[in-house]
């Protein structure tokens, strides 16, 4: 049971933080399509408290996409504590402290999984944190590392002690990066040190993973990262098959179309539209992934900025798609 502050929710299935990615219009596609809980991308504390405004709009939720997690990262203990403050102005359920990112830039300066490296100072970071604000406090991080310094049970257990109320693990190293395979037994054996929810991340990309990754290991939630980019509908295929065992109503390509554009809109509205449309590239692959002629259209995509254009081009698409269905029919 994924149980943090008012949120109780039997086999979570979560949208990871994701630079870049996360933002409020992907969360609320995300949430609409059976997200439980959504996290945003992380928000670096000391530009927090620098009041950047491209940090502070990092902090920005929407009603529709509740519970949702605002994360933090950084290595100082009086800096993630005062940001842990200003993210809370913001309301969110609950608060998320990034320490597994593995990137060099973050590791180097002792935030994200560097803070693997000495985990009684990740505990007093964290400690103040838990104390410096009255929202849960969740943590996400990684097994170790590297695989001669796995210290996970240490650190599950340090967290909770602290305070903590949920823990997500990445289950794979600093140094694996997002590559290699995670290594899931972990998550059993956290549960057997800890009592607060333990939610899984690591290549969970099917539907029919997340189904494994709660059989298997017995996770209180599952945390969806990549498989959800340009792929939102892997929350309520998900669902599905938690509920029937299997995927019972495909997507198809109206609800493929249908969600691209309503993401982009809804970007369009937060963003302003040169942005969003710009942006919106990156996702072109995955919704019109498995559609016929799709390299076609991404193409003609590419060379637009306006929304209605963009509009234009997919329900033509859409249009033709149905053609060509009814003329399949009918031959
Ligand atoms: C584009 C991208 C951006 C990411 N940004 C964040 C982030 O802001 N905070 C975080 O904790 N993890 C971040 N991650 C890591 C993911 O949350 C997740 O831990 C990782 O991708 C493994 O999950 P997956 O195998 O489902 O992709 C990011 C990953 C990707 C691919």
């Amino acid at each position: 049971m994924f149980k943090v502050g008012n949120i109780s929710i039997e086999k979570a299935i979560l949208l990871a933080p994701m630079e870049d990615i996360s933002d409020v219009s992907f969360r609320v596609v995300c949430k609409e399509l059976g997200a439980d809980v959504v996290y945003t991308e992380f928000a670096n504390a000391e530009g927090l408290i620098r009041k950047s405004e491209k940090t502070h709009k990092k902090l920005e939720i929407v009603e529709e996409e509740r519970p949702v997690g605002i994360q933090i990262y950084g290595s100082g203990v009086e800096s993630m504590a005062a940001a842990a403050k200003i993210a809370e102005e913001e309301n969110p359920d609950l608060i998320d402290i990034n320490a597994g990112c593995w990137v060099k830039n973050v590791v180097a300066h002792g935030a994200g999984a560097g803070l693997l490296k000495d985990p009684p100072f990740m505990q007093k970071l964290v400690k103040e944190v838990v104390d410096s604000v009255s929202l849960p406090v969740t943590v996400k991080t990684r097994l170790g590392i590297d695989s001669d310094s796995i210290q996970i049970l240490e650190v599950a257990k340090r967290l909770e002690d602290v305070g903590v109320k949920a823990l997500t693990v990445h289950c794979r190293t600093r140094v694996m990066g997002h590559k290699g395979e995670p290594d899931w037994d972990w998550i059993p054996r956290i549960k057997q040190v800890v009592n607060i929810p333990v939610v899984l991340n690591g290549n969970v990309l099917t539907p029919q993973d997340v189904k494994k990754a709660f059989d298997e290991t017995g996770a209180d939630g599952v945390m969806i990262a990549r498989g959800a980019i340009g792929n939102p509908w892997i929350f309520y295929e998900a669902k599905q098959i938690l509920a029937n065992g299997s995927v019972t109503s495909v997507v198809d390509e109206n609800l493929k179309i249908k969600t691209c554009l309503r993401h982009l809109l809804l970007a369009v509205k937060i963003k302003g539209e040169k942005r969003a449309v710009l942006e919106h590239r990156k996702f072109y692959s995955g919704y019109l992934k498995g559609l016929p002629f799709a390299a076609q259209v991404r193409k003609e995509l590419m060379t637009v900025i306006e929304f209605n254009l963009v509009e234009d081009i997919l329900l033509k698409y859409l249009e033709s798609l149905k053609q060509e269905a009814v003329e399949t029919i009918i031959n």
